[in-house]
């Protein structure tokens, strides 16, 4: 039986729930993040969990050599569209390591965290990350805050988007952030289920220690403003010891 998050990704309906993040929440991040990182040109990088590589393509648009890699293979069939010499695209799944390639960055974008059920799958994408990060290598994680999240979680939600009428029902249970998405399109109805571990900076925090790496940094929001409580995002630049 397929995981949830190999056949949801792998939707076009998962691009049209979530068509409002796009090129330009992108560029807004991607180039807050590299004005903080300031990182020489000679560096690579890697966007691990790609989708359809919005931001791998703004981070080679910066001179960067770049790889984007994801489990979805319609998603990297979109992505190698915008492949060149300094830019390129392959499936992958993040929790396995890597042959021939190293990295001096690497990126965890949108929420591309937490789909595992348990804490070892978890730091294996940890530990395999490590494997390929050059020495003094930086991770960079951009997650949901779950704290945020839980207290402001309407129990229904509907939302129209080119036609389709989502209906989204939230829920926490064991720990993970539960999005039933149910909508008929064409006279079929489709059903699919997100489960994001609802995991908070301490919680990362052991994880990313387990694995050997230090939290160097943290942010609340894509204008790179302080992470507490309430912020928006929970976004980590983490260093490999
Ligand atoms: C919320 S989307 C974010 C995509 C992209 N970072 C962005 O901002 O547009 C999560 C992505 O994780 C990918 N994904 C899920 N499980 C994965 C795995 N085990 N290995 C690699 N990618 C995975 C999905 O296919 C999906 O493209």
């Amino acid at each position: 039986m397929q995981e949830w998050f190999e056949s949801w990704f792998d939707t076009h309906y998962y691009h049209i729930l979530y068509k409002n993040r796009d090129h330009e929440e992108a560029e807004l991040f991607i180039r807050n993040l590299f004005n903080y990182l300031n990182l020489s040109e000679d560096k690579s990088v890697l966007d691990l969990a790609c989708g359809k590589g919005r931001h791998s393509i703004l981070v080679n648009s910066l001179g960067f050599k770049t790889t984007g890699v994801d489990l979805s293979e319609e998603s990297i069939l979109t992505a190698k569209e915008s492949s060149n010499d300094r830019l390129d695209f392959f499936v992958h799944d993040m929790r396995l390591p890597m042959q021939n390639r190293s990295f001096d960055l690497v990126l965890n974008l949108f929420t591309s965290f937490g789909y595992f059920n348990n804490d070892s799958e978890n730091l294996q994408v940890f530990d395999s990350i490590s494997s390929y990060l050059n020495a003094d290598g930086l991770l960079v994680i951009d997650f949901f805050n779950a704290i945020k999240v839980k207290k402001d979680m309407l129990a229904v939600e509907v939302k129209e988007i080119e036609g389709i009428k989502f209906e989204i029902k939230k829920s926490e249970q064991n720990g993970f952030i539960i999005k039933d998405i149910n909508f008929n399109d064409k006279g079929r109805d489709f059903t699919f289920q997100e489960q994001v571990q609802a995991l908070e900076l301490e919680d990362f925090e052991r994880l990313l220690t387990k694995a050997n790496f230090r939290i160097k940094e943290t942010f609340g929001n894509y204008q790179l403003d302080n992470f507490d409580k309430d912020a928006e995002r929970l976004i980590i630049i983490a260093e490999k010891l």
